[in-house]
This record gives C-alpha cells, structure tokens and sequence, in this order.
C-alpha cells in the first residue's frame, strides 16, 4: 500500500499522499457530529432527538475508525502511529531543543492523543445510550439497567463530556503550535489528503484509499448500529423510578 516512486529533493521536497479519503471523511464528519451534539444538547429539551441521532452517527462513526485502524492504509493503521514510551520521549525532547522532525502520519505524541480522543468519543456515545433526563429523552437502552447503573452512565455522560472538550481543546491547541512554532501546515493535509515533507526516509505516500473497503466496513457500521436501536427495549418512561 505505500509507494516507492516518490521523487523530490532535501531543498525541494515531494508532495505525497498521506490520509486516505474516508479518514478525511471521517474527521469533518467526526467533528461537525460533535459540535451538533454539543448545540443540541445545550439548546434544550426540544432538541434532544436530534442530539440523540447525531449521537448514534458518532457512535457509528468511531467504531468505523477504529475498525479502519486495521485494515486501512498505512497511516489510518494504529501500528503506524502508536510507538513505545521511549519514542515519544525522543519526540518530546526533540521539541524542548527545537528540532520537531516532521512525520507524513501522526507523530508520536498526537498518536496516542487521538487514541484518546477515539476512546472518549466511544464511552460518550455508549453512556448516552442509557442515559436519561429523568423527564422527557431517554437513550434507547435506558430500560435494559436498573435506576442506579442508569445514574452512574449519566455521570459518565456528563464527566466524560467535560474530558472531550479538553482533549479537542489540546488538539486544536498542538495544530495551532506545529503552525506557529514548526511551520507545518496540517490542516490543509487533513482537508487535501497531501502533505509535503521533507519526511525521514521510508515515509512514502499511499497509493489508494481502499473505498471498497471502507464501503463494506460503512455498511456493516450502520447495519450494527441499526441492530442496537431495532432490538433496544421499548423505552417506557413511565414506569422509570424517578425518584
Ligand atoms: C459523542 C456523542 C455525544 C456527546 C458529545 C454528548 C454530549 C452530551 C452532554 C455534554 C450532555 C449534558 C450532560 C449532562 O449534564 O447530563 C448530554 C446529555 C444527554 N445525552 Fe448526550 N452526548 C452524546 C451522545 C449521546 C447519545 C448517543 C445519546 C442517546 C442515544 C445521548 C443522550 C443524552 C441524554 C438523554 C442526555 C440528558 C439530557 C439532560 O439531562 O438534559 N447522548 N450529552
Ligand atoms: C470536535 C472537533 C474535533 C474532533 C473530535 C477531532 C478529532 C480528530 C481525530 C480523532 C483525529 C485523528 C484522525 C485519524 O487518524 O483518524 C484528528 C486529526 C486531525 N484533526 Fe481533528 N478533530 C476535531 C476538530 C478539528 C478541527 C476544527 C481541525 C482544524 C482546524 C482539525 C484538524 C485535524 C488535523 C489537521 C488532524 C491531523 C493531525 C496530524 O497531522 O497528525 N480537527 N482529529
């Protein structure tokens, strides 16, 4: 999957293809669904339907990735970006002396980040499944655990959050210093897919996005997701002890 034609010079070098098109997709899908979230959830009662939908695809879109870090292309994959502690000690020592080298991936102080990230994202959507506000909206698996466990996810859900919006904070935060402090421009490779190094040797581009691929994994996504909600319990709000 990577390609061994790259050509370019130290003074000039190559501009090569890093992150595949479903991986872009998958981010600016990724982020509008949880600042839909956020709105929805902030904006009331009224929209909590809404919040719950966006919800789902943030489910659904997660656990797209991290089934991707398997059998996607060589920077999508998690042995790509996930490195041992020494490494990512040379790393952050490379910036206290001033000399970041530039990764066509992740580099690895961001891997284990976005691993983070994935991680939070999953456990807020998984929490919001049980989770209710105890007048109106309850996630559709509310009635599948007693009041207590149901209490403990929604503190999940709201704690959690709080961890989110750190860590989306430190993300934008580290795009913001590699810009000022490194001169790399990483959000144009995340709209474009293209980066330009000059990389270490061995970092070559991708050849391909595997769409087919990405495709069947979408469908079985959706498939498992829609399993989850057809054969979630009935909600009965009702007979919930609110108390
Ligand atoms: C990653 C996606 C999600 C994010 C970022 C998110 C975020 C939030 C936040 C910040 C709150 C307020 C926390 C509180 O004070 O209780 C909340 C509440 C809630 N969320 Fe989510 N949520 C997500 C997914 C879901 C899902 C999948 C469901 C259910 C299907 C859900 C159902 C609820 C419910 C029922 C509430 C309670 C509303 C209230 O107490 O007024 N959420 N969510
Ligand atoms: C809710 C907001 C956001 C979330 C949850 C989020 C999450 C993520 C995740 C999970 C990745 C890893 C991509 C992967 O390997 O699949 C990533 C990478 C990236 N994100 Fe975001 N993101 C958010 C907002 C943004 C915004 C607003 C920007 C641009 C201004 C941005 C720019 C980037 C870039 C450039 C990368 C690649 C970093 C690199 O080159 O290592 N993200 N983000």
């Amino acid at each position: 999957m990577v390609e061994s034609d790259q050509t370019g010079s130290a003074e000039d070098p190559a501009e090569i293809h890093v992150w595949d098109l479903p991986l872009r997709v998958f981010h600016w899908l990724l982020a509008l669904t949880i600042l839909g979230c956020w709105l929805t959830e902030t904006l009331g009662v009224a929209w909590m339907q809404w919040h719950m939908r966006l919800g789902y695809l943030a489910l659904g879109l997660v656990v797209f990735r991290i089934a991707w870090g398997f059998v996607g292309p060589t920077y999508a994959r998690f042995s790509n970006f996930l490195v041992g502690p020494a490494a990512v000690w040379r790393y952050a020592r490379s910036w206290l002396e001033g000399r970041p080298p530039a990764y066509a991936g992740h580099n690895p102080i961001a891997g284990w980040v976005i691993v983070l990230m994935l991680i939070c994202v999953l456990v807020q959507a998984t929490s919001g499944l049980f989770h209710t506000d105890d007048i109106l909206t309850a996630g559709p698996m509310r009635a599948a655990v007693s009041t207590n466990l149901a209490d403990d996810l929604g503190g999940v859900h709201a704690t959690n959050a709080d961890l989110l919006w750190i860590l989306i904070g430190a993300h934008l935060l580290a795009l913001l210093v590699h810009r000022l402090v490194a001169g790399e421009r990483l959000v144009s490779g995340m709209l474009t897919g293209r980066k330009k190094g000059p990389f270490a040797t061995g970092q070559a581009g991708i050849s391909g996005s595997r769409l087919w691929m990405a495709l069947a994994l979408a469908l079985s996504v959706t498939a498992a997701v829609w399993l989850i909600l057809a054969f979630a319990p009935e909600p009965d709000l009702a007979s919930f002890d609110f108390s």
